[in-house]
């Protein structure tokens, strides 16, 4: 599927990105979504480049499957579900039909309550047994905790609401630190787990629990459930006006615009959050209307391809010029590498590419004095997604904020350009010379011609996040369909789960069932030493 590109890339492989700018290139190799820029003009795409790549979205029927997502279509086949995040976020309510029923009245009407909820915890007319919420905890893992904790840091500058802290892992000291900063009388407990089953969530709201109860007459009172397993919540006594329900077709790692939003709901407001779904709406409706070459979703897929499947370098680095976007990394991290991490294609043969790449990051500048010495003179080329706002939201820091762009832009520009032995050399002219200027000087050499994209806003606002977020959505559904991944199923991560559960009789101390040597031993050392 990638041989034509291939050969192109082998044709080019020396070629400079630099070379390739005229008066044009930047215009033409960057797509807008309202104020959104994506800039890809600095990587090694050239117009033939682009239109191997865009052959490839039509040969796998992207827009097909763009629409039969939209459409409510079963297209996370090895599940037989439909995949309709999109339905969470479509404000106007227009008809969106699974199996001929039309799933938005419901969808509506969860919003509806999840808003009436919010607005009673925020305004004290629900209140905890010592008055009104002061704090929510939102329990839950990988996408019942990343979107929400991503999001609730990065619209920091909008809280308005309770302080809201979210427990995720199963190591007791997450759930401890947490609770130490709380008052059970007066805080919210919010159970997110689609299923109602995940060991790390429900060990952490029965911890929870009894927290609450030590101090609370009833502290089931105080809790909230976000699950699409109704049952199960009832069975934790939760009761059913403080449950929020959400379909199948609603996969964990998509699932924030949902019910899984509410603790940032609450953080925010219902209207802010009301602004965040209208950005992915906008991304929505830019995604199925634009052409593929101003299609900033599809662009962004087929940069990924080319940089990983066609290029082969394993990674990409995501680099956020706004510290609010600290969580980003790791969002990102589960939406692609949950999603699109597969061995298979949907018909259950292997792969004949790659699948997705590792995905990792930190906000700048913080990242420039860790890991950008690789990135830029490592043997491995990185290809970086830079983001960076025009304004932050400390208008009298602004001098400091022009800084941070100084520098995003910088990186990008040095990473392109490079420096030359002889450029090293004049800079060290008259400090060395002979074979300690040349010794010297290579170790300032830097390759350059690194590939960069970067996507540039007015500033994180809600609206502008819940465009980034779906922009990224759809990025992996292109990606995942050119690749012929289902990238909406994750059952790599059963096995592990599995053996976590055949080990807890070994690990207390309770059966000395056979595992594999090195296993043993570290069990046996552990214990030696007070596990
Ligand atoms: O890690 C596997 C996974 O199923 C994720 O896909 C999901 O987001 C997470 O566990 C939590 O699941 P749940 O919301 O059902 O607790």
């Amino acid at each position: 599927m990638f041989d034509a590109l291939k050969v192109h890339a082998a044709r080019i492989v020396d070629r400079r990105i630099g070379s390739l700018f005229d008066e044009s290139r930047a215009a033409t190799f960057s797509a807008q979504v309202s104020d959104l820029l994506f800039d890809y003009s600095k990587t090694n795409i050239d117009a033939e480049g682009r239109a191997l790549l865009i052959d490839l979205l039509d040969s796998a029927d992207v827009a097909g499957r763009r629409e039969a997502m939209f459409a409510g279509a079963a297209i996370n086949e090895t599940e037989g579900r439909a995949v309709l995040h999109t339905a969470l976020r479509n404000l106007d309510g227009s008809p969106v039909l699974v199996d001929g029923q039309d799933v938005m009245p419901e969808v509506l009407a969860t919003l509806d309550r999840m808003e009436a909820f919010a607005r009673a915890v925020r305004g004290g007319g629900f209140a905890g047994a010592g008055g009104p919420i002061r704090d929510v905890i939102n329990i839950g893992i990988g996408g019942s905790d990343l979107g929400p904790a991503m999001a609730t840091l990065a619209l920091a500058p909008y809280h308005d609401g309770p302080r809201c802290h979210f427990v995720s892992n199963v190591d007791p000291a997450d759930v401890a630190g947490v609770l130490r900063r709380c008052d059970p009388a007066t805080t919210l407990v919010i159970v997110a787990s689609k299923t109602f089953t995940t060991i790390e969530t429900m060990t952490n709201a029965r911890t929870v629990k009894a927290w609450m109860s030590e101090a609370v007459a009833d502290p089931g009172a105080q809790f909230a459930a976000l699950s699409s397993d109704l049952e199960k919540t009832a069975d934790f006594g939760i009761a059913p006006e403080r449950v929020f329900g959400f379909a199948d077709w609603v996969g964990g790692r998509y699932s924030m615009w949902g019910p899984i939003g509410l603790s940032l709901m609450i953080a925010i407001g219902p209207e802010a959050f009301r602004a965040f779904l209208r950005g992915g709406q906008t991304m929505d409706r830019h995604f199925r209307a634009a052409r593929w070459d101003e299609n900033v979703p599809a662009l962004l897929a087929l940069v990924g391809l080319w940089h990983n499947q066609v290029l082969g370098h394993a990674t990409r680095a995501v680099l956020p010029y706004d510290n609010a976007l600290a969580r980003l990394p790791a969002y990102l991290q589960q939406l692609e590498m949950e999603s699109n991490g597969k061995g298979v294609a949907m018909d259950g043969t292997a792969l004949t590419a790659d699948s997705g790449p590792v995905v990792w990051g930190e906000p700048g500048t913080n990242g420039q004095h860790a890991f950008y010495q690789l990135i830029h003179q490592g043997t491995r080329v990185i290809p970086c997604e830079f983001l960076v706002a025009a304004r932050g939201h400390e208008d009298d820091l602004h001098h400091q904020h022009q800084l941070l762009v100084a520098n995003c832009l910088a990186q990008s520009e040095a990473l392109m350009r490079g420096r030359t032995l002889e450029e090293a050399k004049a800079k060290l002219a008259g400090k060395f010379d002979g074979a300690e200027l040349d010794r010297q000087a290579a170790h300032r050499v830097f390759t350059g011609n690194r590939p960069s994209v970067t996507l540039a806003y007015p500033q994180l606002t809600p609206e502008m996040l819940g465009m980034i977020v779906a922009l990224y959505e759809h990025r992996v559904f292109v990606e995942s369909t050119v690749l012929g991944i289902n990238s909406y199923d994750q059952w790599g991560v059963e096995l592990g789960k599995e053996l976590a559960t055949a080990l807890q009789p070994v690990v207390e101390g309770r059966s000395a069932e056979g595992h594999d040597g090195s296993t043993a031993g570290l069990v046996a050392h552990l214990r030696k030493n007070g596990l």
